[in-house]
């Protein structure tokens, strides 16, 4: 049912709050502690693991990318972070030791599937987190962690991609605990603002309108740049992944540090380029994606400036701005993502073209 709302997308945006929220359920103690009653390895499995690789296709690959800087950081264990469908064709190198992590919103992936039953025959351990309980990919997996974002209808993943993040979080710090690793004392203070960011949600939902304003200003546009730095690099990607998908046009993301090595020859007068500045303060990228704004609009691009609250700096150079809420930098993704989202679902609506049912696309993708 779409409870009144035009897409399903529309609605499972605006179920992201609760996504979030329902993921985190029961899977933290009061005073600040993971506890993962379905987590089928035992601590001392975890604690001998040594490499985690991260296997996923689209949307649910970005949710493994921003998982990598916030796993690497908080349990200093290494995160390769593999497209399913490149992984088994390139000999990889798993053992006892390593921690297959794949990420599905579907479960019946074929890549991802696929990438399992090799890791297996290698004697890697293989933990899902999934979305859809019962599908194939958690019955192969060793142990599960279900995100729990409810049905997701429209082909474009929203709300299983914010849901993702927090699962893999919940893994990340789980893992810290269990290993008492450097940041382990990090845990109680990110689970509480994990905690918080359902409301941080809910306040880009409350102001679409910003972005819907930006969708009609930009009526016209037929190619798009995102720019992304540190978590907000996997942010671009799927932004520029939702619109290509959607509005059918040319929409890339880059790494806002490579930009001068190579992408800045495309930039050209009137191109719509959307930049996710991360928080200000002791960041120290901040700086740099400011300068990346200023290189782009010197170059008459129009940018679409994603910046904390109160970033003052990013106002003379931004065309059209989006505040985002305060919380830690590696929380910014699931804040940032939204108006990305909104602003795909406007802009393809704008076009004429059916939302929820993209030309070419299938909701699983079950052959290879
Ligand atoms: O069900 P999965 O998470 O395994 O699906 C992976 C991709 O096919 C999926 O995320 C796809 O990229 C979506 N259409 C993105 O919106």
């Amino acid at each position: 049912q779409k409870d009144g709302y035009e897409w399903y997308m529309l609605k499972e945006i605006v179920e992201q709050p609760k996504a979030v929220a329902d993921t985190l359920l029961g899977r933290h103690t009061q005073d600040g502690r993971l506890q993962l009653d379905e987590m089928r390895l035992s601590d001392d499995e975890l604690r001998n693991v040594d490499k985690i690789v991260a296997i996923a296709c689209g949307t649910s690959y970005y949710a493994a990318m921003v998982a990598k800087y916030a796993i690497e950081h908080w349990t200093r264990i290494p995160v390769e972070v593999e497209l399913a469908s490149e992984f088994r064709y390139r000999d990889p190198i798993l053992d006892q030791s390593t921690l297959v992590v794949t990420i599905s919103q579907s479960g019946e992936t074929m890549d991802t599937l696929m990438a399992i039953r090799y890791a297996r025959q290698q004697k890697a351990r293989v933990l899902s987190i999934c979305n859809t309980n019962g599908s194939t990919i958690p019955r192969e997996s060793d142990a599960v962690i279900y995100t729990h974002a409810g049905p997701e209808v429209a082909v474009a993943s929203t709300k299983a991609f914010l849901a993702q993040i927090v699962a893999c979080y919940v893994l990340g710090l789980y893992l810290a605990q269990v290993k008492g690793a450097k940041y382990g004392d990090e845990i109680a203070r990110i689970l509480d603002d994990l905690i918080a960011t359902p409301a941080a949600i809910q306040r880009m939902l409350d102001e679409a309108d910003v972005v819907r304003k930006i969708a009609a200003d930009l009526n016209g546009a037929r190619s798009f740049i995102f720019l992304g730095r540190h978590v907000g690099y996997p942010v671009a990607l799927e932004g520029a992944l939702k619109l290509k998908e959607l509005a059918y046009l040319h929409a890339e993301g880059f790494a806002a540090g490579e930009l001068k090595h190579g992408p800045i020859a495309v930039i050209e007068e009137g191109v719509p380029v959307f930049v996710v500045v991360p928080p200000p303060g002791r960041n120290e990228v901040h700086e740099k994606v400011v300068s990346n704004i200023q290189e782009v609009r010197a170059r008459g691009a129009r940018t679409i400036v994603l910046a904390e609250d109160g970033d003052e700096s990013v106002v003379p150079y931004a065309d059209h701005l989006i505040w985002l809420p305060k919380v830690p930098t590696l929380l910014q993704p699931l804040v940032a993502t939204v108006p990305l989202q909104i602003f795909a679902c406007e802009f393809a609506a704008q076009l004429g073209h059916d939302v929820d049912q993209p030309r070419n696309l299938a909701k699983s993708v079950t052959v290879e």
